[in-house]
């Protein structure tokens, strides 16, 4: 594939203001191993990783990129991108092992170095309070659908909010709360592997609750901390003009899109869905409504494709022609100006950022060299499409390659590379592809 260089390309960072964040998102367990080092007490993504048959490839995260003991060599390589921003997240088993009981020093003094490096190095932190991995002492007393997870989620927030505010430059609670729910608890291909409709959306209120909680409390505690959480989000087409795809895609887009964003700005859920979940939806009150609907100082749009919904008939992402990635997921760089411009129509969007965006390929090391130019072009044409929504009058204001490297694609394992740094699972080596050169030379053009 031809890319244009950085040069001659007219897509330039000049074209959007200084103080826009250009960033690298990683995630917990996806990358620092360690996984019974130092205290660290187990999660649900330990759990389900031991469970045969689970994990395509059958790895797990207890070493992953080892960046819990390559941290000084992983914030170099940050560094060296040129980004202003880091985006990670917090192993809560890593700082209080249980989730409940004693705080894990050691646990902490890893998120101060880390924090402190970032610092030293000019780089915004970005903090994730919950990308997936649960205690699994939680999860054992019925984790998200226990109101005691949420009280310790609020606890642990407090805890590290109080510890690192002055060092932070946003905290979010959630990651994609949807994946959480949904294909934790109902599809069961994420930990904790359950399937119960019923029980997914149980955990999706009270993921939303426990984070209205978190706000509130922070806020209350005079905090100057930017608070958000994070989404996943695509446009969903209907398959056909059909009258059945046309709603499915309404029903689909309320239940990923819909659900969270009307309860988080307007503090409701959409009565189409309610309806469609009959039974199936949680109980809740105007008090839990009114708790989710806090002020929000950011959200987070993590975006990698669009999707289609059909009742029946094959048509589907592959049907467009366009490229697709290793994940099969097509590449569409319109569904994010699409999705961007929607947001901002319907809901009163606050500073928003998009937290993932990025490609797993098929890489091959050539002479020590990965020319993944497909995803470098997937990198630049979604940082151009995100232009395009901020010249509509979205309020983006943000960009997080996923992923900074190599890691655990949770259920998918090692196999699929989403990194714009190359690692050798074996050597544990670390090596920027192309993409990652593209997205240097891009910053410091
Ligand atoms: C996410 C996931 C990432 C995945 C990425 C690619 O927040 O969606 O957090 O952890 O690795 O989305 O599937």
């Amino acid at each position: 594939m031809l890319m244009k260089s950085s040069q001659t390309d007219t897509l330039q960072r000049a074209l959007f203001p200084a103080g826009f964040l250009w960033g690298v998102a990683t995630s917990s367990y996806q990358i620092e191993g360690a996984h019974n080092q130092d205290g660290r007490g187990p999660s649900v993504w330990d759990t389900f990783c031991a469970q045969p048959g689970r994990i395509a490839d059958g790895t797990n995260g207890d070493r992953a990129c080892d960046h819990y003991n390559r941290l000084d060599e992983d914030l170099d390589l940050i560094a060296s991108l040129g980004v202003n921003a880091y985006r990670f997240s917090v192993s809560w088993s890593r700082v209080q092992p249980d989730g409940r009981g004693r705080w894990n020093e050691a646990g902490f003094e890893f998120y101060a170095r880390l924090l402190e490096g970032l610092a030293k190095r000019g780089i915004e932190a970005h903090a994730t309070l919950n990308h997936w991995d649960l205690p699994q002492a939680l999860q054992d007393r019925g984790g998200w659908a226990n109101q005691l997870t949420s009280d310790a989620f609020l606890r642990y927030a407090q805890e590290f909010h109080r510890r690192f505010a002055q060092q932070l430059h946003s905290l979010c609670t959630h990651n994609e709360p949807w994946v959480i729910a949904v294909l934790g608890h109902e599809e069961g291909v994420f930990a904790p592997g359950l399937r119960s409709r019923s029980l997914a959306m149980e955990v999706a209120h009270n993921l939303l609750v426990s984070h209205g909680r978190v706000l509130k409390s922070l806020r209350e505690s005079g905090t100057s901390v930017p608070l958000g959480i994070v989404l996943n989000l695509s446009p969903i087409y209907p398959a056909s003009d059909s009258e059945a795809d046309v709603h499915k895609a309404r029903i689909d887009d309320g239940l990923i899109a819909r659900w969270y964003l009307d309860a988080l700005f307007k503090g409701q859920y959409p009565h189409d869905v309610l309806e469609h979940l009959g039974d199936d939806a949680p109980a809740f009150s105007e008090a839990d409504m009114a708790l989710i609907r806090q002020p929000l100082d950011f959200i987070g749009v993590n975006y990698y494709t669009r999707n289609f919904a059909s009742t029946g008939n094959p048509w589907d992402v592959h049907s467009t022609g366009n490229e697709v990635t290793d994940m099969g997921w097509e590449v569409y760089p319109p569904g994010l100006t699409e999705l961007l411009c929607r947001m901002h129509r319907d809901y009163p969007l606050p500073r928003t950022l998009v937290t993932e965006n990025g490609a797993a390929y098929k890489d091959v090391v050539v002479n020590g060299q990965i020319d993944d130019a497909a995803r470098a072009s997937y990198i630049r044409d979604h940082i151009e499409a995100t232009l395009r929504a901020r010249e509509a009058g979205v309020p983006v204001d943000g960009y997080f390659a996923w992923s900074l490297l190599d890691n655990f694609e949770w259920a998918s394992g090692c196999s699929k590379r989403f990194g714009i740094v190359h690692v050798d699972f074996d050597t544990l080596k670390r090596t920027p592809k192309r993409s990652a050169l593209w997205y240097r030379d891009f910053l410091k053009a």
